[in-house]
């Protein structure tokens, strides 16, 4: 069937010797627990050679928050999927709602990204949500649909082996408010609905899809327990080695 995922989103956090130290720590944490999941983390993309040094013996893979679309050239401050494949990072988050937000990345731009990412061989993460105006308004559904239809569903079935979706209400991140365990079953089983329209159950079956916004240790297990939440997309609290391996422990 379909993985776990646990996935730490760090964002603009952590320095070279904070980001040593969380790993290091994690590294020792999670030797203490049974993990029944993937469990990823997203250090910035100044650390990300250390981070997949100092987790080449441990069940940590290292994925990378964001990449530019071009193969290289004249894109100043950017970095290449090629790039990333080069230093051991085998997964990029694509779509974050703060990308989407703060730098204007649109739903062309993404699927130049995602198509860049897929054609090095990265895994995806893809992120999507909808905001708090238009869960109000009720268009969350909408607002859903047209994220994936507009950048992942017309990609091929087969490149589904690849991508992992990420539903993150942007109302929810970074907020301390949390989808309710329900909220997040209903549009996780929409979600899975699209894919089985677009490609049949057997591709929608494999598709891991995680629900991200303030997930923390208490409230993992009974989010994680839905049936179509097959993990979290964690902000804040990926940040503390004790959280993260609380919430990886969820499973
Ligand atoms: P928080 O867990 O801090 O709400 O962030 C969620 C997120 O944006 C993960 O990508």
């Amino acid at each position: 069937m379909r993985n776990n995922i646990v996935a730490g989103n760090w964002k603009m956090n952590n320095d070279a010797t904070q980001t040593r130290v969380l790993i290091n720590d994690l590294n020792k944490a999670l030797e203490e627990v049974s993990i029944n999941c993937r469990v990823l983390i997203s250090p910035t993309s100044i650390n990300l050679t250390s981070a997949v040094a100092l987790t080449q013996d441990s069940v940590i893979e290292v994925s990378a928050q964001n990449m530019h679309q071009a193969k290289s050239g004249a894109f100043t401050g950017e970095i290449s999927a090629e790039m990333l494949k080069d230093v051991g990072v085998k997964t990029v988050i694509l779509g974050h709602s703060e990308r989407r937000t703060y730098f204007g990345e649109d739903d062309k731009i993404l699927t130049e990204k995602v198509a860049s990412a897929l054609e090095n061989n990265l895994e995806v993460i893809f992120c999507f949500g909808e905001s708090l105006e238009d869960r109000k308004s009720e268009n969350h559904f909408n607002v859903v649909e047209s994220q994936l239809k507009n950048v992942v569903l017309s990609l091929s079935a087969s490149s589904w082996k690849h991508i992992v979706l990420a539903y993150e209400p942007v109302w929810a991140i970074g907020t301390g408010e949390t989808a309710s365990p329900e909220q997040a079953q209903e549009m996780h089983a929409f979600i899975r609905s699209l894919l089985v329209d677009t490609y049949g159950s057997s591709v929608a079956e494999h598709v891991s899809i995680l629900y991200g916004g303030s997930v923390k240790p208490t409230n993992a297990r009974e989010i994680f327990s839905k049936e179509d939440v097959d993990g979290g997309l964690i902000g804040g609290a990926s940040l503390k080695a004790s959280d993260f391996t609380g919430i990886i422990s969820a499973f």
